[in-house]
């Protein structure tokens, strides 16, 4: 009988209002300077502002920083842990999809490190993380990843993409809040809803897959199975994005803790080469990976 090593982020809300936690959260740590990571769309349409208005009205001084595009270049990481180690914060807090949320947890993590991202990289990197950085906070805004859980952090190089993976990346705090997924467009909707149910699929057959994943994984491809379409169709509809918030949430938890397969492996080239968006590479090879 083999002994699986589960690792879980110490404190996760989840339902639709958690967002609501937030304020208590940040107060636990008490910030003088807080950073928050996010992409600039979120910022346009107003769902950065949600998550940033109380910490203002409550006096703290936050900093926004947009400089965040889709399926991240290695640059964008180094640009921004500059940015952070100049920037002398004492929290991070992670506001969007899978971009923002990796390069949120990065940062806290490489400010209090030496050197470039790309020494810290899994494939090609020469150095190791030593210290566990500043506290984050991870809010996920839509329902695909499952960031806001694992310890990795996903960066495009020319022509693929590379990790960097620590249990010091995993969140101080998990909010998920499927309030602020309502905005997803239809196609995000999709793409980033495969993803989720792909890390599912890919941990229950995994061969490093245990009577603890599988319970994560069974559910989450519950929830997503009778939830991605009407979410697609119908992005208002309550019920499909709570059950796509705790589907990707609940693949998140399975797949860090029993690692995915083919289809992730071959879509990272399309992701770093391509710049095609992480769950649309994973639709176009599924049905392949699985017949195989
Ligand atoms: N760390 C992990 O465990 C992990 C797992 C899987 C994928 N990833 C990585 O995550 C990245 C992809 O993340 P993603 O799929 O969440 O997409 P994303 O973060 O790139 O966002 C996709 C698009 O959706 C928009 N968007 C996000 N939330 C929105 C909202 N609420 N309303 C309107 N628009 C919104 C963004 O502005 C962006 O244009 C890739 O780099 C991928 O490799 C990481
Ligand atoms: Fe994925």
């Amino acid at each position: 009988m083999s002994v699986s090593r589960i690792v879980f982020t110490s404190l996760n809300y989840v339902g639709w209002g958690a967002l609501d936690n937030l304020l208590p959260e940040v107060e636990r740590f008490s910030p003088k300077k807080i950073l928050v990571v996010t992409d600039p769309a979120l910022e346009k349409i107003g769902l950065v502002q949600r998550v940033t208005n109380p910490l203002v009205e409550r006096g703290y001084d936050v900093e926004i920083y947009t400089d965040v595009v889709p399926e991240p270049p290695l640059e964008t990481g180094e640009k921004l842990v500059s940015f952070t180690r100049e920037g002398k914060f004492d929290l991070i807090i992670g506001v969007g999809g899978g971009s923002a949320m990796d390069l949120a947890k990065l940062a806290a993590v490489l400010a209090v490190h030496e050197g470039k991202v790309g020494d810290y990289l899994n494939l090609t990197g020469t150095r190791n993380i030593e210290k566990k950085g500043l506290p984050k906070i991870l809010i996920p805004t839509t329902s695909g990843t499952g960031s806001e859980v694992t310890n990795i952090s996903v960066l495009s190089l020319d022509t693929t993409k590379d990790v960097v993976t620590h249990d010091y990346l995993l969140a101080d705090v998990a909010i998920v809040d499927p309030q602020l997924t309502v905005s997803v467009p239809p196609r995000v909707t999709a793409a980033t809803g495969i993803d989720a149910l792909t890390h599912a699929v890919e941990a229950y057959v995994s061969v490093n897959a245990s009577p603890t994943s599988d319970g994560l994984a069974l559910q989450a491809i519950r929830l997503i199975a009778r939830s991605l379409r009407k979410a697609v169709e119908n992005g208002t509809d309550k019920q499909a994005r709570i059950d796509m918030s705790n589907g990707s949430y609940l693949a998140g938890l399975a797949f860090f803790n029993a690692g995915v397969a083919g289809v992730h492996a071959l879509a990272y080239p399309l992701g770093g080469q391509f710049h095609i968006p992480h769950g649309e590479s994973n639709a176009v090879l599924r049905s392949y990976v699985m017949g195989y």
